[in-house]
């Protein structure tokens, strides 16, 4: 028997879920409160990037990050090959540079960091580095080149999804916010914001930055909070041609496949804001310019913010909750487009199969419980 599942939220995370589970012939329902692609899914910069974004203390994640780095190149042939659409996915690497003696130490050390955990990276000199991308600016120090770190269309990847699953039967309800999930273990519910109950097998949390916010999960919402992104998109115009993404000490600079370059993104503890401000703005357009100079000529296409759903420890939150039929795939902070994969095929198998892998464990919801009061911001 293949399981009917209701899915809250239709960013990567839940439509990639979505598609795996009706790939199997599950009956898959999804409701997105607003269009989908309308969380931080479609404002990402889109990087596939484990390795030049190694955090010291985040091997687990490291692992994870690598591991569904690693099932991407198959995914998106999958994706692509299903619907005919293509996802950008760009394979020219990341360079991650320094440009004064402060952020070239601080290079240094996590090269060293790298190197000790076996990554793919090599040090360059800034003279190395602009042979290799033309476009970056003529006093940096030191680079670090990671040629397996790449990077896709985010935006189009959610539109893929979406088609993907309803090809497989799925379907979508946009503009129909959840406001109550009802946990039983066997026939959980959902309650719509319109007062509609639906039941089914599972319900899956997957409402990014305001999964704590539904009611019923009680004990079992996860410590989620918003972090706030702000991101400008230029527009590519001859002669500047980047070609790698380009990882500096204030910003990112990455060029996507249908002609966009993306600079980002703040970090701010800022709730639900949704404002684009000046300063983010200029702490972006700044800290891009410094290392690849050339984007200051180029059109500015769009400015946006997203919300980057942060746990407390920042690692994402997998797997089957305290709240009996409810299954989490939340909190993915900095790394959900990368992730997609990983958590799509194993969320999928974890509610087919009723078991946790061995990539869940390090991940799952109740890591939290009996920490009820970071549950729900305030
Ligand atoms: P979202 O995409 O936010 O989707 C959640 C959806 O749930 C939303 O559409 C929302 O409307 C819906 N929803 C919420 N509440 C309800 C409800 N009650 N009922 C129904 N629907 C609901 N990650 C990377 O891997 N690489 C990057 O380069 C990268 N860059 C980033 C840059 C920025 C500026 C930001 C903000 C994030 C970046 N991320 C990146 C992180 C990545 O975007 C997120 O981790 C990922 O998009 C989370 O996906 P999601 O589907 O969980 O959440
Ligand atoms: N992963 C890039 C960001 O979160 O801004």
């Amino acid at each position: 028997m293949t399981p009917s599942v209701l899915i809250v939220g239709g960013g990567a995370i839940g439509l990639a879920i979505g598609w795996e589970l009706a790939r199997s012939g599950a009956d898959v329902d999804l409701f997105e409160a607003d269009t989908i692609g309308a969380g931080a899914s479609a404002t990402a910069a889109g990087m596939l990037a484990p390795t030049a974004e190694l955090s010291f203390e985040e091997l687990d994640l490291y692992r994870l990050n690598c591991e569904s780095k690693r099932r991407w190149p198959a995914f998106a042939r999958r994706l692509e090959d299903q619907t005919g659409r293509d996802v950008g996915r760009r394979t020219h690497g990341t360079l991650m540079v320094a440009d004064d003696r402060d952020s070239a130490e601080a290079l240094r050390r996590q090269y060293r960091f790298q190197t000790e955990h076996d990554l793919d990276v090599e040090w360059l000199t800034g003279e190395e580095a602009r042979a290799k991308e033309p476009f970056l600016a003529p006093n940096l120090s030191a680079a670090v080149w990671s040629p397996s770190d790449h990077d896709v269309d985010n935006r189009a990847l959610v539109e893929a999804l979406a088609d993907a699953l309803e090809q497989r039967g799925g379907s979508i309800h946009e503009e129909t916010p959840v406001a109550a999930v009802e946990p039983d273990p066997r026939t959980p519910a959902l309650r719509t914001a319109d007062g509609e109950r639906v039941e089914a097998d599972r319900v899956v949390v997957a409402a990014g930055a305001w999964s704590s916010q539904l009611d019923g999960l009680n004990g079992a919402a996860p410590p989620i909070r918003p972090v706030k992104g702000q991101i400008v998109g230029l527009e590519m115009q001859v002669p500047f041609d980047l070609q790698h993404v380009v990882r500096g000490p204030e910003a990112y600079v990455v060029p996507k496949a249908d002609g966009r370059v993306m600079v980002g993104a703040t970090a701010e503890e800022q709730g639900y804001d949704e404002a684009v401000t000046g300063e983010g703005l200029f702490r972006n357009l700044e800290g891009g310019w410094e290392v690849v100079p050339g984007i200051l000529d180029l059109d500015v296409q769009c400015t946006c913010t997203g919300f980057r759903p942060a746990s407390r420890d920042h690692a994402p939150v997998l797997g089957p909750s305290a709240a009996p039929g409810i299954v989490m795939a939340t909190g993915h902070y900095r790394h959900g487009i990368l992730l997609t994969p990983v958590t799509a095929e194993e969320i999928a198998r974890c509610i087919l199969d009723d078991t946790v892998s061995p990539w869940l464990e390090p991940f799952l919801p109740t890591r939290f419980d009996g920490d009820r009061a970071g549950a729900r911001p305030t």
